[in-house]
């Protein structure tokens, strides 16, 4: 798992996953035929057809696997003359979750999210109630480190314990582990693979929009983060830590293709792993894009079941990591129809 905490301890806000990029393509240079960074920066690795039972034709059935590799992010917008740095968000930054913690801008710089403590504060405060500590004295030492527009995301280094891993930017660096992890124990293809780590999901789909655009893809699976409904007095949701992969009928913006999730039930089956189906109210992920690219594609997600998303302390469970894992595989080796 040094893999997986090597990607969430990186620094990769939306807009700026270069790091995340280059770690990733070091990884899977072996497990593709090529790789291809798009102009808005997705890496797309390229595997072929290899097995018994594919036929070369004109155009083999493509299928395109996503995760993203961005986090959510704070920009700055001002800077006060004791020094203090007022931002903006990048993503669904939730103020309640924030206060407190740890931030670290590209450049290295450290800092932490204070918040105003006058009575008229609103609780829970709002983004503009917030402000960034970097332990400078005046305006001056602050631009010396950081200047209007720079970019910092959580700092917190990740941590398993009892099989659960915590961390920050589990979304979706997870993902893009199960992602590495599946093409590393790929040994025969049915259709043409498109592994996809897309960028800017956090601000709105971007990067997958323009990677299933230039793929073409006839069908399309998103690994991504779900919350779940088991933490003391929370909305009531039938997905839980530990329980298995959780596949996704519905969400917010997307509504899966009952050809593609009943044939990743029927994997799970299949292959005895414990599963979960997940009706998400509030969110969305890469798929609800990809699935209306063209002329359409027959679209999934599968989901790694997270506490406290969006926050530094993000928590998953590796059984259920195991689980999409081995899911993806089965989607690789047979397909999807
Ligand atoms: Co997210
Ligand atoms: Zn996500």
């Amino acid at each position: 798992m040094e893999l997986a905490k090597k990607l969430c301890n990186a620094y990769g806000p939306s807009g700026r996953e270069d790091k995340i990029r280059k770690m990733i393509e070091s990884e899977i240079g072996n497990s593709c035929q090529r790789m291809e960074v798009d102009r808005l920066g997705n890496l797309i690795a390229y595997v072929p057809a290899k097995s018994k039972d594919s036929v070369k034709e004109e155009k083999n059935t493509r299928i395109m696997i996503c995760a993203h590799m961005d986090e959510i992010g704070l920009i700055v917008t001002y800077i006060d003359k004791k020094g203090f740095l007022r931002f903006t968000n990048i993503g669904g930054l939730l103020p309640e979750r924030i206060v407190n913690q740890r931030i670290i801008f590209e450049n290295g710089t450290i800092g932490c999210i204070g918040v105003e403590t006058k009575p008229e504060t609103p609780k829970p405060p709002r983004i503009d109630n917030l402000f960034i500590d970097i332990s400078a004295q005046d305006r001056k030492e602050a631009e010396d480190k950081v200047g209007i527009g720079d970019i910092a995301s959580f700092h917190q280094q990740a941590v398993i314990i009892n099989n659960r891993m915590t961390s920050k930017a589990l979304d979706d660096r997870i993902g893009c582990y199960c992602l590495i992890e599946t093409m590393k124990l790929l040994k025969e293809n049915k259709n043409d693979l498109y592994f996809v780590f897309t960028v800017q999901e956090e601000v709105g789909l971007r990067g997958a929009r323009t990677g299933a655009y230039g793929i073409a893809p006839d069908y399309a699976i998103a690994v991504d983060v779900t919350v779940t409904g088991d933490t003391p007095e929370c909305r009531k949701m039938d997905v839980g830590l530990g329980k298995g992969p959780a596949i996704k009928v519905k969400d917010a913006l997307f509504l899966a293709s009952p050809i593609v999730k009943n044939k990743l039930v029927a994997y799970a089956k299949e292959t005895d792993t414990a599963y979960q189906l997940e009706i998400l109210e509030r969110g969305t992920t890469d798929a609800a894009v990809v699935q209306i690219i063209k002329e359409g594609v027959l679209s999934g997600v599968l989901s790694i079941p997270t506490r406290y998303i969006h926050s530094t302390n993000e928590m998953c469970d590796l059984g259920d990591v195991e689980g999409i894992i081995k899911l993806l595989l089965s989607v690789c080796e047979k397909g999807l129809f």
